[in-house]
């Protein structure tokens, strides 16, 4: 079957349905997502990944689509994958970092959003050092906004790969045991996981140094442990965190080797997780330090599929959000 007829039996059988939930302009945190569109976002990327991998990956579904990804921090994977789905299915995509734009010369968020905005992009997915920069910018901008990472606040991209990863391995989500281990107060990561692994029915248990554990945790619904041996104990999924060394401010960390000592995973540790366990990370990875290279490598890693299902999880999203823009599109060059 052609790619573009998949999608066409995809769409016919959500659309004749009440289950077509996605209706956002944006896509800025799984805080504010409810069960049912995350649940259609996973099934609409299952499509994708089906045809990510075909011999030809070409959909025409963002045909006449433009998408701007609007980086302000680093990144390979959210980036390029961002790129990526853009290409395959047919839209014209242009990158902007931060320090070959205008922002360099001084120009708000705000206005080089209104500019690309003028361009007539469809979609600017952002990823900003600020906690919030994604939602100020949505309040000012008809372009829909998808946040690529903002600060310490939320990944909603990466949450959302995570979870299609588990549900794809483990058939589901409701009722299965996710530790998320490390550097829990500077990680965006955690922060959609935990939002979203809750809303679907997992149960989430955390552990890092205390000093390196957000207060707000026990407002999320998450456990949280003494040790890491006590959050992996029987986990079907286990998680470790990037330690994120530019966001460190000075006291909240040990060593990095006593961090690697107490609070790295290991061998060792994953034993006491299920038989199954599903080790993931987001990536990049600092070998040696939150995770041996031993299991980032071995049999329970699922650390290179997630990179695949991060495509298809962008896919899914810009096919998603494009399809809602009809409504936006006429109020942008009043
Ligand atoms: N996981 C993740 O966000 O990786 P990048 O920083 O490479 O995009």
């Amino acid at each position: 079957m052609s790619n573009s007829l998949l999608l066409f039996f995809v769409n016919t059988h959500k659309e004749s349905g009440e289950n077509m939930a996605l209706k956002r302009k944006d896509v800025l945190g799984l805080r504010t997502m409810n069960q049912q569109e995350i649940v259609e976002i996973l099934n609409t990327a299952e499509t994708m990944k089906y045809i990510l991998q075909q011999n030809n990956k070409r959909t025409p579904h963002l045909q006449g689509k433009s998408i701007v990804n609007l980086f302000y921090e680093n990144s390979t994977r959210t980036r390029l994958s961002f790129e990526l789905a853009s290409k395959y299915m047919s839209a014209s995509s242009a990158n902007i970092s931060a320090s070959s734009s205008s922002v360099s010369k001084g120009e708000s968020l705000i206005d080089t959003c209104k500019t690309i905005e003028r361009m007539g992009a469809d979609v600017i997915v952002i990823r900003h050092p600020m906690s919030g920069a994604a939602h100020i910018v949505a309040k000012h901008v008809n372009v829909s906004i998808i946040n690529a990472g903002d600060g310490m606040n939320e990944h909603p991209t990466q949450g959302l790969l995570d979870m299609f990863t588990i549900r794809e391995n483990k058939g589901t989500i409701k009722g299965l045991k996710v530790a998320i281990i490390g550097d829990i107060y500077h990680s965006r990561v955690a922060r959609s996981n935990i939002w979203g692994l809750s809303k679907m029915g997992a149960e989430v248990a955390v552990a890092g140094p205390s000093t390196l554990l957000p207060i707000e945790l026990d407002k999320t619904g998450a456990k949280v442990c003494n040790s890491v041996e006590e959050a992996v104990d029987q986990a079907d999924v286990v998680m470790v965190l990037r330690l994120q060394k530019e966001r460190q401010q000075k006291g909240l960390l040990p060593s990095l080797r006593e961090y690697s000592q107490i609070y790295g995973l290991n061998k060792e540790r994953l034993k006491l997780a299920k038989e199954n366990v599903l080790l993931m990370h987001p990536g990049p990875i600092n070998r040696g330090i939150e995770i041996t290279s031993d299991i980032a490598d071995g049999i329970h890693s699922h650390i290179q599929e997630q990179v695949t299902n991060g495509v298809a999880i962008r896919m899914a999203l810009l096919y998603l959000i494009t399809r809602q823009r009809r409504k936006y599109d006429a109020t942008v060059y009043q």
